[in-house]
């Protein structure tokens, strides 16, 4: 038997010697605001145990991380017809990329990068009668957890700045790839974006895809081919430049945001999630990734 407190305790003290913790996305103004000194790790196992040190109970910016999210939900609305809109390649570029958009006439890449997220929440917007409400009570639906919300000054704050994603959603538009207005697709996405939660809660999600599609209730969220989709997906894409990398080092699916988060999962034995909000170059969590990278060395378990 692992203890996982004592591996997730030594991860933690590491973090907090750690002098080289990367840098604080600024691009978005509201996130340049979080001390870069945080670090929090949370674990639930497949038994529902909990594990936790540091500061696994602040709240932070999920940002990408509700990539996966939206991408759930959009398969449960409309299953397979999602892959006729955005494709499941890594893009071997940054998240924010849009070369490759005009290259290949309109169609993502994956659903990770911004504008194959972009598209997903078109899709939403199509589907949902309220996206914003709807969206949030599918995800505090998973968690159990109603206390769950959106945080407004980080949405309007990405509003103001998100100058490459109406880049994006643009040319979308203009390949036929977007079916509603601009401004209102890209102002569920800032929310979801903006999303609030800490470590905790996101191994309480994340958890339905280490668990064949079934929440910490046992409820039914996705089918089996569903839950391999969106696994490969996060392994394949969850990194974006830098997958190749946390397959390499982590051997875990997972995914990052630039708020610092990172979650990771072994299917049918643990869910992780790391808070450290410094940056590599590649804009994943320095700290974060290091972490991972401790917890499936130092116990021996990943996909591989
Ligand atoms: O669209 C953006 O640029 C941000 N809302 C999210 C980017 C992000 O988190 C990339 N992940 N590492």
């Amino acid at each position: 038997m692992i203890d996982f407190q004592s591996v997730l305790t030594a991860i933690n003290e590491a973090a907090s010697n750690e002098k080289e913790r990367g840098e604080i996305a600024d691009y978005i103004p509201e996130l340049a605001k979080v001390d870069v000194n945080n670090f929090g790790i949370h674990l639930i196992d497949s038994q529902q145990n909990d594990y936790a040190a540091g500061d696994s109970n602040e709240l932070f910016s999920i940002q990408s991380i509700s990539k996966v999210l939206t991408l759930s939900m959009a398969l449960s609305l409309i299953g397979e017809n999602v892959w006729e809109r955005v494709d499941v390649e890594p893009s071997g570029d940054p998240f924010n990329h849009l070369s490759l958009l005009e290259l290949e006439n309109g169609i993502p890449r994956n659903p990770l990068i911004n504008p194959g997220a972009i598209v997903i929440t078109d899709i939403l917007v199509s589907k949902l009668e309220n996206p914003k409400e709807d969206f949030l009570t599918y995800v505090r639906d998973i968690a159990g957890d109603n206390t769950i919300d959106y945080d407004e000054t980080v949405a309007l704050s990405e509003k103001k700045t998100g100058f490459r994603n109406f880049a994006a959603a643009n040319l979308l538009k203009s390949y036929g790839n977007l079916n509603n207005e601009v401004d209102v697709v890209l102002d569920f996405y800032f929310h979801q974006c903006s999303l609030a939660m800490n470590c905790a809660q996101l191994t309480h999600i994340f958890y339905v895809f280490m668990n064949h599609g079934k929440c910490r209730r046992n409820k039914s969220y996705l089918t089996l081919s569903q839950v391999k989709r969106i696994n490969a997906i996060m392994l394949t894409c969850g990194f974006y430049d830098e997958a190749g990398e946390f397959a390499f080092e982590v051997g875990l699916p997972g995914k990052s945001g630039v708020g610092g988060g990172i979650v990771a999962l072994l299917p049918n034995k643990f869910c992780v999630a790391t808070w450290s909000p410094g940056l590599n170059a590649k804009g994943n969590s320095k700290l974060g990734m290091l972490a991972l990278e401790k917890l499936t060395t130092d116990t021996e378990l990943s996909i591989f």
